[in-house]
């Protein structure tokens, strides 16, 4: 009894001396653990008789007990001296300047296309896509364009190297293969838009060898004329976000589209540049028609009984109207500073919490 007294004043010892809580647990495993002083005394109990057996558990389920514990309240204890020492060491000066959060912007490009993209899908437009590296097929001969047609010309037209058949594949000059591509994989009714890639040998401040454009396309029976401008007016309203804005319709020549017509906004020029929805002025902004029935064919349509409309328009074009945007170089120099003045936060992100300059 007395070897087991001793035992329990030092168990006793140690914990009252231990700093960390690591050597709390250290304790615990040396006394109460598998191969603990303590549990193995709780083996021993089989060599006593029957009296003291009980006396001598008894008095090692007492001490289990109280170093069990004493050692949780030692944890709460060095717990709390650690916390109240962090207060202390981590004290947070508030008058201190915030961090800067700068966030990135949403490119005055992207922001248009889904802003087109979101006016089409409410009138129930799908978005379709298609290859940038096309054939001729698809980027001529099937939108009845002419072999002798200027847009084929090398000086207009980026071409490839020819393929094994000794075709040269062509950069798509614009979107309106994917109308193609369409008409000959599904059956009408097709209403879709194609916003996407397209290249031309141009560069200047209105032209970039690289471009976008938004195609689109409405394939159905008794689709008419009417279809094509109430489309077209409700988009340009839309887009520019004003109600009355006046919207007038062309007569225009395009191998894919007859009768064909270029849509013009209202305009006002003034010195400090363009006033949308004021004026007398006309500016052009797309290309649109009834589809042609040489195309309709192409497709393998039977032209007497399905009609369409379609339409295609300058992404750039539209940004650099609505963003007053001067110069069509600077969508492409990434340049944050650019970036910063004509780009968009994300809607969501209220401005006041960042460090925005
Ligand atoms: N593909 C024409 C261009 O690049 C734009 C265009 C005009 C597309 C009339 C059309 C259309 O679908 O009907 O200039």
């Amino acid at each position: 009894m007395n070897e087991i007294n001793d035992l329990h004043l030092g168990i006793l010892e140690d914990i009252s001396n231990a700093e960390t809580i690591d050597e709390l647990e250290k304790i615990r495993i040396t006394s109460l653990g598998k191969k603990g002083s303590i549990t193995k005394n709780f083996k021993e109990i089989g060599k006593f008789d029957l009296l003291k057996k009980r006396e001598y558990a008894e008095r090692l389920n007492l001490i289990k007990k109280e170093i069990i514990n004493l050692i949780d309240k030692k944890k709460i204890h060095l717990k709390n001296i650690d916390i109240n020492k962090r207060l202390i060491e981590e004290k947070i000066d508030v008058s201190l300047p915030s961090k800067k959060n700068i966030i990135g912007r949403i490119h005055p490009l992207s922001r248009t296309i889904e802003e087109i993209i979101a006016i089409y899908n409410d009138m129930g437009f799908k978005i379709a896509e298609g290859p940038d590296i096309e054939t001729d097929f698809y980027n001529f001969t099937a939108l009845n364009i002419p072999e002798d047609h200027p847009a084929r010309q090398e000086h207009d037209t980026f071409y490839l190297n020819p393929d094994k058949s000794g075709e040269r594949p062509v950069l798509r000059t614009h979107t309106s293969p994917v109308q193609i591509r369409t008409m000959m994989v599904q059956d009408p009714p097709i209403r879709i838009i194609v916003p996407g890639r397209t290249y031309r040998s141009d560069h200047d401040a209105t032209h970039s060898p690289m471009f976008h454009q938004c195609e689109g396309l409405v394939i159905g029976e008794n689709i008419n004329m009417g279809h094509l401008k109430g489309c077209l007016i409700d988009f340009c309203r839309a887009f520019f976000g004003i109600d009355n804005l006046p919207v007038r319709f062309r007569p225009s020549y395009f191998p894919f589209t007859e009768p064909s017509a270029e849509v013009d906004i209202g305009c006002k020029k003034t010195k400090d540049g363009l006033l949308i929805g004021e004026g007398d002025d006309w500016l052009e902004i797309l290309g649109s028609g009834m589809v042609n029935p040489k195309v309709l064919s192409n497709c393998g349509y039977n032209p007497e009984k399905i009609q369409g409309f379609a339409f295609g328009m300058g992404i750039e074009r539209l940004a650099m109207l609505k963003y007053n945007i001067p110069d069509l170089r600077t969508f492409y120099e990434s340049d944050l500073r650019w970036l910063r003045h004509y780009g968009f936060l994300p809607i969501d992100i209220p401005s006041r919490h960042f460090g925005i300059n």
